[in-house]
C-alpha cells in the first residue's frame, strides 16, 4: 500500500491545487469574516464631534468653490508632513466627513490642521485678496463671499441629510438647526441651546467682522477655523512622550 506522503501531494497536480486553494482561503477569511461583523473599521477618538450648521454651510462653501482642487485635507504619516502640518491625520477626524475632503492635489497646502493657526482678520484679508497677506500667492480671491448672505433656508435639510448616512445628529439638532447656526455668531445671545447640543468646543463670535450680515465668509472662516481642532493631541504626545520618533 502506497504511503501518504508529501510526495504523493507533489506528483498529483489537481490534489496540490485543491490543498492550495483550502489553505489560502483559511487565510482569506480569516481577514475578512470578522469585517463583517464589527460596525465600524475606524476607531473612534474623543473630541471628534459633528460639525455645526455653521461650520457644516461654511464646508459646503468650500466644497461648491471647488477648494479641493488646491487643497488637500489630510496629513500623511511622513517626517516632512508631521514637522510642517503637525500630527498625521486620524481616521476618525474626517469619519463625519460627507463627502470627505482628503484630496488628491495640492497646488496650495494641506490645510488639514488649519484651524487656529491664523486669526480670523487673517482669512478676511486672505480670501478676499490672496496677495494682500502672501505676496507670491497663486491662489484666487473670493472677495464676493463677504457680501453674499449666507443662504440659510436649506439647513435644516443640510443637516438632516447627513443624519440619514450615519452622522448623528439628533431630532433636536435638526429642529433647531438653523437656530444654532445663528447662535454661534453672536456670543452675547441665547447660546445654551448650541452648547447642550454640541458641546463647550464650539467658537462662538463673528467671524467676518461684520455684525449686520450673516455672510457666506462667516460660515467659511468658522469651518477653516475648526479644522483639525477637535482631537486635542497634547494629551496623546504627553502620554507617548519617549516613543515619539
Ligand atoms: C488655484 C489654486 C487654489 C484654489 C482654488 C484655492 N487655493 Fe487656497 N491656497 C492656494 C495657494 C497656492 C496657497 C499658498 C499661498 C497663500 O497662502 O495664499 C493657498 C493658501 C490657502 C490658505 C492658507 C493656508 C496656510 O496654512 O497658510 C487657506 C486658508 C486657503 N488657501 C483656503 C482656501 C479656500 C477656503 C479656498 C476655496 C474657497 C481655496 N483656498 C482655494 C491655492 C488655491
Amino acid at each position: 500500500m502506497a504511503k501518504f506522503s508529501h510526495k504523493t501531494i507533489e506528483k498529483n497536480s489537481i490534489l496540490l491545487l485543491v490543498l492550495t486553494l483550502i489553505v489560502v482561503s483559511i487565510g482569506g477569511l480569516v481577514e475578512i469574516v470578522p469585517l463583517f461583523w464589527i460596525k465600524s473599521t475606524i476607531e473612534e477618538v474623543d473630541g471628534v464631534r459633528p460639525y455645526t450648521p455653521l461650520e457644516l454651510a461654511g464646508r459646503n462653501i468650500y466644497v461648491r468653490e471647488g477648494c479641493y482642487n488646491c487643497h488637500s485635507q489630510m496629513v500623511r504619516s511622513l517626517r516632512s508632513e508631521v514637522d510642517r502640518y503637525g500630527h498625521y491625520s486620524l481616521a476618525a477626524e474626517s469619519m463625519y466627513d460627507h463627502p470627505f475632503q482628503w484630496g488628491s492635489k495640492r497646488t496650495g497646502p494641506d490645510l488639514a490642521r488649519l484651524g487656529n493657526k491664523y486669526s480670523d482678520e487673517w482669512h478676511r484679508l486672505h480670501m478676499a485678496a490672496p496677495r494682500s497677506v502672501v505676496p507670491e500667492s497663486v491662489m484666487p480671491g473670493y472677495p464676493f463671499l463677504a457680501k453674499t448672505p449666507l443662504d440659510m433656508r436649506t439647513i435644516k435639510e443640510v443637516i438632516a441629510a447627513n443624519a440619514t448616512v450615519g452622522v448623528p445628529y439628533d431630532e433636536a439638532m435638526i429642529e433647531n438647526a438653523a437656530a444654532d447656526l445663528l447662535a454661534q455668531l453672536d456670543p452675547y445671545g441665547d447660546i445654551d441651546g448650541l452648547m447642550e447640543r454640541y458641546g463647550d468646543n464650539v467658537a462662538i463670535r463673528d467671524f467676518d467682522g461684520n455684525p449686520r450680515m450673516v455672510s457666506e465668509l462667516d460660515a467659511l472662516i468658522a469651518y477653516l477655523q475648526v479644522l483639525g481642532t477637535f482631537v486635542d493631541f497634547n494629551a496623546y504626545n504627553e502620554q507617548a512622550a519617549g516613543n515619539e520618533r
